[in-house]
């Protein structure tokens, strides 16, 4: 392909060239910065041809369904690697050497309790508080804790914010389900692993220890990886919104589980659920494929669909082998709602109108199953999902911030209201 694009504005005979950058992989793109300059801005509601920054974290062939994490493939880090090393590799850039993986773990395991006050911030909230409504505060409030490293320009500040949101969210997670649950909060423990340290602060309790599961706990750490990166999704672009603001990496984190809530995003996983529950039997399936088909029903299929992939999201073949196992671990293979999810799936992928528009499962799919089989209830999912999505909201917040490219972020509009016009006195007023 040519390295400049030519534009011809209005009847000038002389081009406006804009260069064309080429990336390793994926497609090219034009640089479109001097049309401003002549009057003009480009024109693309949600982004679906805007590339907003460069990255070497994560890249995504969405026609392939192909998902590799500094080139490493989803698949093999599922099956190779463990959480913490991912997280490493995210924001390090290459899996580390044994030295440097024991060091990091050390590193998150001296940051995985909070401070005493941050308890008290539970009490405001009602019992049935939405946990994403809790986490949303709780995590904006942690910058109240460290006014002594905030300084987003300072690297050992940026390092150890790193480290303490990574190490500190599973410990926040667990303390949002005991408190809607009225048990006493668990302390992490630091000689277990890190999935299996969050099982522990979810599900035990004072008087009595039960032993981890390590199927159980290889699934969570699983889940946990097929959700630490996606590219510039809704949730990581509005993190390196907030941070191109020089906010502090904690607010920034706090607008990204804020951004993620949202059912067409990270909330997909609890509504999927519910979307099975309402299905309630695989008779009733063709009812809802017909509804999700309907152009004047809102009703899509939960799970289904991506802005990325138009190909099978590897991350749900992955977390659909995950679903199976932790299913047949906790002795219910024959769940009901794992069978109407594959019967859906099944129907779906062979009807023209999913087929069509390339819509097939995405990570939200099975992941709901597999974590409600875990014990944990759906109002929690999307908190797995911002734990997990941590990792990869602060390492494209550390890269954006290293960015010399680095501006703060601010799109323009088409502006389509009213032209200047005199005050209207009360009197002239319809
Ligand atoms: C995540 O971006 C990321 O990377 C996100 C994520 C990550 O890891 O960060 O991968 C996580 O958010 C996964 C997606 C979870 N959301 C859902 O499962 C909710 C259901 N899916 C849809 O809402 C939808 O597919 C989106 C939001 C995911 C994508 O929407 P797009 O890209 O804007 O696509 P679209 O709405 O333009 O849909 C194109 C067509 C439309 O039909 P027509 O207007 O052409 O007739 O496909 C239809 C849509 O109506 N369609 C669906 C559908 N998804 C799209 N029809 C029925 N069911 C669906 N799920």
């Amino acid at each position: 392909m040519a390295d400049t694009a030519k534009l011809y504005l209005n009847d000038s005979e002389k081009p406006l060239e804009l260069s064309i950058r080429k990336g390793t992989l994926g497609p090219d793109v034009i640089d479109v910065s001097p049309l401003a300059k002549n009057g003009l801005f480009t024109y693309d509601p949600g982004f679906m041809s805007t590339a907003a920054c460069s990255s070497e974290i994560t890249f995504i062939d969405g026609d392939k369904g192909v998902l590799l994490h500094r080139g490493y493939p989803i698949e093999q880090l599922a099956e190779k690697s463990d959480f913490l090393e991912v997280c490493y590799l995210l924001l390090h850039g290459e899996l580390p050497n044994q030295t440097k993986k024991t060091d990091f773990i050390t590193a998150i395991n001296s940051h995985t309790m909070v401070h005493e006050q941050l308890r008290n911030f539970f009490n405001g909230f009602r019992r049935d508080a939405h946990p994403m409504a809790i986490m949303v505060g709780v995590v904006g409030a942690l910058s109240a804790f460290y006014h002594d490293s905030l300084d987003i320009n300072n690297p050992e500040h940026r390092n150890i914010a790193a480290l303490r949101l990574i190490a500190k969210m599973p410990t926040l997670a667990a303390m949002v389900y005991k408190y809607s649950i009225g048990q006493p909060f668990m302390y992490p423990q630091n000689d277990l692993g890190y999935a299996e340290n969050f099982l522990h602060m979810m599900f035990n309790v004072p008087c009595e220890k039960k032993e981890p599961n390590s199927v159980l706990a290889r699934a969570m750490d699983r889940i946990f990886i097929l959700h630490a990166d996606h590219e510039q999704n809704a949730s990581t672009s509005t993190v390196r919104l907030a941070g191109s603001t020089g906010a502090n990496p904690y607010a920034c984190i706090s607008a990204g589980i804020a951004a993620l809530w949202g059912p067409a995003h990270g909330g997909a996983n609890e509504a999927c659920l519910n979307m099975l529950k309402e299905i309630g039997d695989v008779s009733h399936i063709g009812k809802y494929i017909a509804r999700a088909k309907d152009p004047n029903d809102s009703f899509r299929l939960m799970g289904f669909g991506h802005r990325v992939y138009k190909n099978y999201d590897p991350r749900a073949k992955v977390m659909r082998q995950a679903c199976y196992e932790v299913l047949e671990e906790v002795g219910a293979h024959d769940n009901p709602l794992f069978k109407i999810a594959m019967e859906l799936e099944k129907i779906a992928l062979e009807d023209d109108y999913f087929i069509s528009r390339k819509l097939y499962p995405n990570v939200d799919f099975y992941s709901g199953i597999t974590l409600s089989a875990l014990g944990i209830p759906a109002n929690l999912f999307t908190v797995i999902f911002a734990l997990a999505r941590t990792v990869g909201w602060i390492s494209q917040w550390q890269e954006m911030i290293g960015d010399p490219e680095r501006r703060i972020g601010r799109p323009r509009q088409l502006y389509t209201g009213h032209a200047m016009r005199k005050f209207a006195e009360m009197k002239d007023r319809k």
